[in-house]
């Protein structure tokens, strides 16, 4: 059942080329530069005319709903907010019948984000869905939904849902902006044609695994550990924290590069591992000089860097490559290595890897 693997978890980390191609079957044109989300067709003309989205969710859903929000900001020009679900349904939130609400989760099952799809529901918002567990209780309270598809996950940590995830949100953000007029059609072409060979690239991202297993040997004794990245590799690196402190009970962080000035730099000296989302793209020179701000404490460095890189590779300990690709896949690549970092270190630390402690698969109580 575990398909020759070790771990549900490594066999649901190999699984995301074809996971992400099925979730994009039939829904992506590229040549004619066109996406189709049969799932939200009948309010196609609803989002013309909307002012905000609101994106409610928890955990690793969470931090796909921030690389939604970068999506959708930058291509269909919707401001969005994303919610903790849990915060969200017991503050006394602003919503109307204009606001769309789209609920994150992979069971369809979460207490939170059912209560707060509930309550944004009373008030009048429009709720869609973005769910892996088909016929689960959140595609049935929402208005109207786009399944992932990845199929079913069974490790507790999150990993092939979550890049289907990001994936549904990489095409509601086009689809969005085709119908509001925000992107041309020659753009969508172009986005929509490397989109499709993004499965290849994840291949090829997942060939860097023994490189991967070699560097959770050199930092698997260490009992902090810091993930930072800016712009959509920001949700990038809370996810890469995420995934190593639940399952190798490693402490772990997450932080927007530019903000380690504000706190979390005094932590580094030689015992500190570092993980860097250091790709080449527009905030490429000031992750840099984050990573020299680091190696100038001692900082061990490890950095996903673009395929070919020469700059981060003199200041780096350790480098793990990823193909280029346009800035609005990153996450779907970036993500790759560090959940191969996080298993490896988790394996060698002989932690219970698919069901780590204290921890469920979907949280059914509040
Ligand atoms: O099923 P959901 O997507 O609603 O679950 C949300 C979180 O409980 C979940 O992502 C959790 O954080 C995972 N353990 C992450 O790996």
């Amino acid at each position: 059942e575990k398909g020759g693997f070790d771990h549900f978890m490594l066999k649901e980390i190999y699984e995301q080329p074809r996971s992400i191609k099925d979730c994009m079957r039939g829904r992506i044109y590229p040549e004619e530069g066109k996406v189709q989300l049969g799932g939200i067709k009948e309010f196609a003309e609803k989002l013309k005319n909307i002012d905000r989205i609101i994106i409610v969710a928890c955990g690793t859903s969470w931090h796909a709903g921030l690389v939604g929000e970068y999506l959708i900001e930058e291509y269909a020009r919707i401001p969005v907010e994303v919610e903790y679900a849990s915060e969200f349904r017991y503050r006394n939130p602003i919503i109307t019948e204009k606001d769309v609400v789209i609920a994150i989760s992979q069971s369809g099952e979460t207490a939170d984000t059912m209560a707060a799809i509930e309550m944004a529901k009373e008030r009048g918002a429009t709720i869609f869905g973005i769910c892996n567990v088909a016929g689960a209780s959140i595609p049935r309270l929402t208005h109207a939904g786009v399944y992932t598809h990845a199929g079913p996950e069974i490790g507790v940590a999150s990993t092939k849902a979550f890049t289907a995830q990001v994936t549904v949100l990489t095409l509601m953000a086009f689809y969005m902006a085709q119908q509001k007029g925000t992107i041309t059609t020659s753009k969508l072409i172009e986005l929509l044609t490397e989109l499709d060979h993004i499965p290849e690239k994840i291949q090829v991202a997942l060939e860097s695994n023994d490189l991967i297993k070699e560097v959770a040997e050199k930092i698997k004794d260490s009992t902090n550990c810091l993930f930072l990245g800016r712009g959509s590799g920001f949700p990038v690196a809370l996810e890469g924290a995420l995934k190593l402190k639940e399952i190798s009970y490693i402490h772990a962080e997450g932080y927007p590069a530019a903000e380690m000035k504000h706190g979390p730099i005094a932590l580094i000296d030689e015992e500190m591992p570092v993980v860097f989302i250091a790709t080449q793209n527009s905030s490429y020179e000031k992750v840099i000089s984050n990573i020299q701000e680091v190696k100038a404490r001692k900082g061990k460095v490890i950095a996903i860097v673009t395929q070919g890189d020469t700059e981060v590779k003199k200041m780096a300990d350790y480098c793990i490559e990823i193909p280029d690709a346009n800035e609005a896949f990153l996450p779907l690549l970036a993500t790759i290595p560090l959940q191969l970092l996080s298993y490896h270190i988790a394996v060698m630390r002989g932690c219970n890897v698919d069901q780590p402690r204290n921890l469920a698969k979907s949280v059914t109580v509040e």
